[in-house]
């Protein structure tokens, strides 16, 4: 397969960022295709630990990277981590950094929305607090200004009329204060021209680079149980992060996502809001969220731990038409002398092998465990199959069997090259 696509299997940090940047040097393009910076991406090379939010993990190896139409852009956010990310030494130019130009803008109204809906809601979501939703809203509502916008005046002063005839009561609604139209405009003003130099037609470029023979590495943000469709709803982000979104995200077709690679983590986290049915509260939960550094990327938070739960991973493979994964975080579970996996689930006394929609349904699942022993030798740093004690191997080997995926790279830690390739995935 000429390209491949990265998501996340679960419910976000799965190990995406450390992946794409992996498998970044056997691809030419690396392209992002949803969300917006509420993903927090980290990649780990010697010394130097580089956090991405907006821009593609591939810009760490200098490869031709695209913020697809499909992610919403916060361009004061993206001019800040250039700057963040350039002073660690990696040069960024809009040769090698291109925007998609039909690509909805994240504003601070939205950022305002999110934030003041999440503080006045008995029932939060638990958001990043960025914008995210309120700025997909106005874009299926047909009022986001995008960034072809910011080069006409004329189109921005209209758009932020009708933009503002929506917010406006909103806002006083929530006791934010007016925004004046003038001084919108006039921010707008004063960053499009540090913008407008990354602004292309991706889907062109794009096509042109397939036409090419270049191969295509799609990173997906979030999780697929974060998708706004198939995800835990309504505690989830508001995109759809599924591997089709790849295409019309990124305006590649339906042939371009090619290879799905499914970023699994060895056991299960989740940050914000909203059911878990492997949840732990106990020294295990404590263990995996310590060893694990398991705190979020974008705020923080300390992410919510449990056992590796098969039947939702199952569910994500059919999702996204994984083809294979990849498993990380092996290393955490390191020491610890039993483990559990989720095989399935029981809701009012009978067998469920998958999540249902229901959200009371969600809430009531009893998990179904099947124990295995653990190791005590260290599987971190591994960078051979062979390294990798007994009780490990036959970890994964019931994980693939359970998922029904095969495993094609395993991650031993955050370091880049703490990585076993088994098949690749750009052959395949
Ligand atoms: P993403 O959002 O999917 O890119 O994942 P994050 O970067 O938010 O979270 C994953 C965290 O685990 C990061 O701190 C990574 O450096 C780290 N990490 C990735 N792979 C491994 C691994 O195999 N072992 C360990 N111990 N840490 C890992
Ligand atoms: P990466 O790409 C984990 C979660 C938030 C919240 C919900 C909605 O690093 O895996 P939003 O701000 O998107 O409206 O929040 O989604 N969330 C993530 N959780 N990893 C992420 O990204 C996430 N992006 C959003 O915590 O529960
Ligand atoms: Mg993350």
């Amino acid at each position: 397969m000429a390209n491949v696509t990265v998501i996340g299997a679960q419910w976000g940090d799965e190990g995406k960022g450390k992946l794409v940047d992996w498998l970044s040097n056997r691809a030419d393009v690396v392209v992002r295709f949803q969300g917006g910076h509420n993903a927090g991406h980290t990649l780990v090379v010697g010394n130097q630990t580089y956090k991405l939010s907006l821009l593609p993990s591939g810009v760490v190896q200098g490869k031709l990277s695209i913020i697809g139409n499909g992610v919403v852009v916060d361009p004061w956010h993206l001019l800040k981590e250039i700057g963040q990310i350039r002073e660690q030494g990696v040069d960024i130019t809009p040769d090698m950094l291109v925007l998609a130009d039909n690509a909805c803008l994240i504003l601070p109204i939205h950022r305002d929305l999110d934030q003041a809906r999440e503080a006045a809601a008995t029932n939060k979501i638990g958001t990043t607090g960025r914008g995210i939703g309120p700025a997909y809203e106005d874009k299926v509502g047909r009022r986001a200004i995008r960034v072809a916008d910011l080069a006409d005046r004329e189109a921005l002063e209209a758009k932020i009329d009708r933009l503002l005839a929506h917010h406006t009561p909103l806002r006083r609604g929530l006791g934010l204060p007016e925004v004046d139209p003038a001084g919108l405009l006039a921010e707008l003003e004063a960053m499009a021209g540090k913008i407008l130099p990354y602004a292309r037609p991706a889907w062109l470029l794009l096509d042109e680079q397939v036409k090419a023979g270049k191969r295509v590495l799609f990173e997906g943000a979030q999780g697929a149980l974060l998708d706004v469709d198939h995800g835990t709803y309504p505690y989830v982000t508001s995109s759809n992060t599924v591997a089709g979104q790849a295409a019309a995200g990124s305006g590649l077709g339906p042939k371009g996502p090619g290879y799905v690679l499914g970023i699994v983590k060895a056991y299960t986290t989740r940050v914000g809001e909203g059911p878990f049915p492997t949840e732990l509260f106990d020294d295990v939960g404590k263990h995996l969220g310590t060893v694990g550094r398991e705190f979020g990327t974008v705020t923080g938070r300390e992410r919510r731990c449990g056992w590796f739960d098969a039947a939702l991973v199952r569910q994500s493979v059919a999702l996204n038409g994984i083809a294979g994964i990849a498993l990380t975080k092996l290393d955490v579970l390191d020491g610890l002398p039993t483990l559990k996996i989720c095989t399935g689930y029981r809701l009012n006394g009978q067998e469920i092998g998958y999540l249902p929609a229901g959200l009371k349904a969600q809430g009531q699942l009893e998990p179904v465990y099947e124990e295995m022993e653990g190791w005590s030798q260290t599987t971190q740093g591994a960078r051979s199959w062979k390294d990798l004690p007994a009780s490990a191997v036959k970890y994964v080997r019931r994980i693939e069997e359970l998922i029904g995926a095969p495993v094609a790279l395993l991650s031993t830690s955050p370091q880049r090259d703490d990585t076993i390739l088994m098949r690749d995935p750009f052959q395949d």
